[in-house]
């Protein structure tokens, strides 16, 4: 029997293909290229993980296929499709488009058709359970309560259209499912995080994208230094005498919490949740999450212990934004302005899955101050 692994060069994925391949699992990867161009990537990427060991020909033994998400069937060709279905014992669906505010367009091609494509490929392998990354976002809005497994709501509206296309793509799990008979596990990780530096090239964290854009704000190379002046505060005298202050402003609470978790923690806790539960009809949700979250002033003062000169205040409204705080807020650093959540995740599930399983490290202020790339890191050029 083997297994169908989804996004495998990605952030999540290489480290459920390294959890899997130390279990001794037989996988294929499906993935967007020519099989040689994606193994090529994917061993650059799970080389590279330190943990859990592997043996000798782990990777060698690994299968390629071209398939994309968003192409009819997969885009995969007949022979593959074949191949890929017989024997299947269950489809790991970590592909994703993570764009926060993508084009709905392709977030949803990507997202939801692409998980009914994977839903009807699963259809031709009755034997095969459906094991799908999602994410603790898809609670949305809500911003204070415990969020229980099971909920899934859309009444509170979503923060992003990203959180809305995998809440669609619960969904049709649930209803697939349900009309089918069949064994599905949603996996809701929060977000996740390394504090081991990523060589370029291999796959990133999503918040090294905002960390790039700062640092590259800082060193002034994004910008022309006229502009740069105008987005900075004070009198301009001070402005032209000190263009490394750079202030932003972020709507939010500073003593409101986001749920960060070590992303190698959390591959381990998913591969494990999916070895241990009794494999029965119907969708069981588990929140891959940290039990304790951080709250966003740590999250601030470790951008701010990155980038010295950086000063980011929270703000109840955001009135007139400048052109640096609207960019930072269009490309990746959503995650400053999810600072209004007080709401906590139950892991009952979880826990219920992986009896006896210890809870991860500490995310703290040294942790992040790692991850955003550490006090000393050069800044981005
Ligand atoms: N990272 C997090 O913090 C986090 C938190 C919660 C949930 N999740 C969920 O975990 C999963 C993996 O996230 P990630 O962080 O690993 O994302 P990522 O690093 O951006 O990787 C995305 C993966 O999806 C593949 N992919 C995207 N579009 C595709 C398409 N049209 N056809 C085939 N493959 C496609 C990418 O392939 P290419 O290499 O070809 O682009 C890549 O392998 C996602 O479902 C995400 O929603 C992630």
């Amino acid at each position: 029997m083997s297994v169908l692994l989804t996004g495998a060069t990605g952030f999540l994925g290489c480290r459920i293909l390294r959890e899997l391949l130390a279990r001794g699992e037989e996988v294929t990867v499906l993935g967007r290229g020519a099989p040689d161009d994606v193994r090529a990537r994917v061993e650059a990427a799970v080389t590279w993980l330190d943990a859990p060991p592997l043996g000798a020909d782990a990777l060698a033994g690994v299968r390629y296929v071209s398939g994309d998400l968003t192409q009819p069937g997969l885009g995969l060709a007949p022979g593959d499709r074949a191949r890929v279905t017989q024997d299947l014992s269950a489809v790991w669906h970590c592909a994703a488009m993570i764009a926060l505010e993508g084009d709905p367009a392709a977030l949803h091609h990507a997202n939801v058709i692409g998980t009914r494509g994977l839903l009807e490929l699963a259809d031709e392998a009755p034997e095969a359970r459906v094991l799908f990354a999602s994410t603790a976002y898809v609670a949305g809005r809500r911003r204070t309560g415990h969020i229980r497994e099971s909920d899934l709501r859309d009444q509170d509206g979503f923060q992003t259209l990203y959180e809305e296309s995998k809440y669609t793509a619960e969904r049709l799990l649930h209803a697939w499912a349900r009309e089918r008979d069949r064994d599905v596990t949603v996996f809701r990780p929060s977000l996740l995080v390394t504090d081991r530096p990523v060589p370029e090239g291999l796959p990133e964290q999503p918040t090294d994208v905002a960390v790039r854009l700062i640092g590259n704000f800082m060193s002034g190379r994004m910008a022309e230094q006229d502009a740069m002046r105008a987005l900075l505060s004070g009198p301009r005298g001070a402005d032209a005498r000190q263009p490394e202050i750079l202030q932003y402003r972020v709507e939010g609470d500073p003593e409101a919490t986001l749920n960060l978790l070590q992303a190698d923690y959390a591959a381990h806790a998913m591969v494990l949740a999916a070895s241990r539960d009794e494999p029965a009809p119907g969708v069981r949700t588990l929140h891959v999450t940290h039990p304790e979250s951080v709250k966003m002033s740590t999250v601030t003062t470790a951008l701010q212990t990155r980038f010295p000169g950086l000063m980011i205040r929270f703000t109840p409204e955001l009135s007139h934004p400048t052109t640096l705080e609207r960019l930072l807020a269009k490309h990746g650093t959503r995650l400053l302005t999810f600072s209004a959540h007080r709401r906590t995740y139950d892991r009952s599930n979880l826990l219920a899955d992986i009896g006896g399983l210890p809870d991860p490290d500490p995310v703290d202020l040294d942790y992040l101050v790692r991850a955003f790339g550490g006090a000393e890191a050069p800044l981005p050029v």
